[in-house]
């Protein structure tokens, strides 16, 4: 029996009739394409994602009891600016001593934004174009530089955007960094099934609709390409980890790192205040007193408006996805398979039908099945929230306009470096509306404030659009 014919059975055994009829109509160099897809389906699970998905029409598992997450809020007082700087330098001793890895998500097919390409390669920058990866690399060589430490750069990609993502890295001479210091680590897929039968779907007749398992299948990917070990191996205590949309993410943020640790913490996360009810973000909380994030989507309105005395949401602690995750929890998380639940989202999939004709829904006709990183969290016997400034840190790019856009992030980024001009005592020319000019600052030339500040040459004048530090297009620094 040849292996398409094995293959046909078991699709037959696993009800999956119709992929089995296609792969058993296809001849030569299109059936080894499909056949080469099948293989590397987890048939066992497809299955019991569709028994529970589709056929007994289950949706997700009972939200359990919600309750507020202890957080560590942003200093308030002389006492908690001293706990805060102990916290920083604990983070700076990880750094320096080469404990700590920067993990970036990169995998995700970025729909809503509809830019052509992985969304790392979006030119989000509004005077120099820069795209996001190579925003987020100068951080990278900025920290290696500021903490003399290797900081070993792992980026979660998917078989669909990994070969374009590694192509534009060499491209762009990696940047700058070592090609050995950086790793691509390609995740898993899933094929779309059928909402109404559970038949795997195929985009083309030679090809499955697959699409990435979702962000946490990042553990998955990083035990299975070996990551972990070498992490291990090389005394990588600590991941940090970090999505490629968001152009303002402190990247290895040292308060953050020396909270976990201190805490001995297994995985941590980092919230913003949610500016309202509805917001569209996961809200840090314990769900049957552990850690954990509740998707927007899943936490009752009652709770989403709940007030305390002062006003304030009670969950107000939006998670901004910035993780800080233990090497060996990550490696017990994936010890013997990984355990995180499958989420299903319904979608609007064009595929091949039974009759070999292409259909394109009007209405979502699929099911896509994802795992989340942050359902990790509850299996963390320790874990921090820390607060971050929204304005310094979160500037998500998700849409191609409005909410959450590069637009909104262009605007966030300026008022950030203003503020970092100003805090140094220059003067920045805001418009009617308080808005400055289009702001660039390399992470390289500074990668704080502070930074910024000691850099300045004297003299130095703000007086319109500038990049600083940039080679790749204009700059006034004078
Ligand atoms: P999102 O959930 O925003 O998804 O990912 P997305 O794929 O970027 O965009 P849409 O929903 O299709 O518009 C948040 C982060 O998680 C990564 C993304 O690359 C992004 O950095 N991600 C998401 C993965 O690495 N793998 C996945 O399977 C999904």
């Amino acid at each position: 029996m040849s292996d398409v014919a094995a293959q046909i059975a078991a699709l037959e055994d696993a009800g999956q009739n119709e992929l089995a009829a296609a792969l058993a109509g296809l001849s030569g160099g299109r059936r080894k394409k499909l056949s080469a897809q099948v293989a590397e389906l987890d048939l066992g699970l497809i299955g019991s994602l569709v028994d529970r998905f589709v056929t007994a029409g289950e949706g997700e598992a009972a939200l359990g009891e919600v309750t507020e997450a202890p957080t560590i809020p942003l200093p308030a007082d002389a006492e908690a600016e001293r706990a805060e700087a102990d916290a920083r330098s604990a983070g700076e001793n990880l750094l320096r001593s080469d404990r700590v890895s920067a993990v970036l998500l990169a995998g995700g097919q970025g729909s809503r934004l509809g830019f052509d390409g992985p969304k790392g390669n979006y030119p989000f920058a509004p005077i120099t174009a820069r795209t996001l990866f190579s925003h987020h690399a100068a951080k990278i060589a900025a920290l290696r530089e500021r903490y003399g430490c290797s900081l070993p750069w792992y980026i979660l990609t998917s078989p669909q955007n990994n070969d374009v993502t590694r192509a534009s890295f060499e491209e762009a001479g990696w940047f700058g960094l070592d090609p050995d210091s950086i790793r691509f680590v390609i995740q898993g897929t899933l094929p779309a099934v059928d909402a109404r039968t559970g038949a795997i779907l195929r985009e083309a007749p030679d090809r499955l609709a697959l699409s990435p398992d979702g962000h946490g299948g990042l553990l998955s990917a990083l035990r299975r390409s070996g990551a972990l070990d070498e992490m291990s191996d090389s005394g990588i205590t600590t991941m940090f980890t970090f999505q490629v949309d968001n152009p303002l993410v402190r990247v290895c943020r040292p308060e953050f790192l020396g909270y976990h640790a201190q805490a001995g913490a297994d995985m941590s996360n980092t919230a913003v205040r949610k500016v309202a009810p509805e917001e569209k973000m996961g809200v840090v909380a314990r769900v049957d007193g552990r850690p954990g994030v509740v998707e927007y989507s899943d936490l009752p309105d009652e709770l989403a408006e709940m007030r305390n005395p002062d006003g304030e949401l009670t969950y107000w602690a939006g998670s901004i996805a910035v993780h800080c995750i233990e090497v060996a929890f990550a490696r017990s998380l994936t010890d013997g398979g990984l355990k995180l639940p499958y989420h299903r989202a319904l979608k609007k999939v064009p595929h091949v039908g039974a009759d070999g004709k292409q259909v394109t829904p009007d209405e979502p006709n699929a099911i896509k099945f994802e795992t989340f990183l942050f359902d990790a969290l509850p299996a963390a016997d320790a874990s921090i929230t820390i607060e971050a400034a929204r304005e310094d840190e979160f500037a998500p790019i998700k849409n191609a306009d409005g909410v959450d856009s590069a637009e909104s992030a262009r605007l966030l980024l300026n008022d950030l470096y203003a503020r970092w001009f100003e805090a140094a005592g220059l003067a920045v020319p805001r418009d009617a509306d308080g808005a400055p000019p289009d702001l660039e600052i390399d992470p390289r030339f500074a990668l704080d404030a502070a930074e910024l500040a000691a850099k300045l040459p004297p003299g130095f004048v703000v007086d319109g659009p500038l990049a600083l530090g940039l080679d790749e297009g204009p700059t006034t620094a004078r």
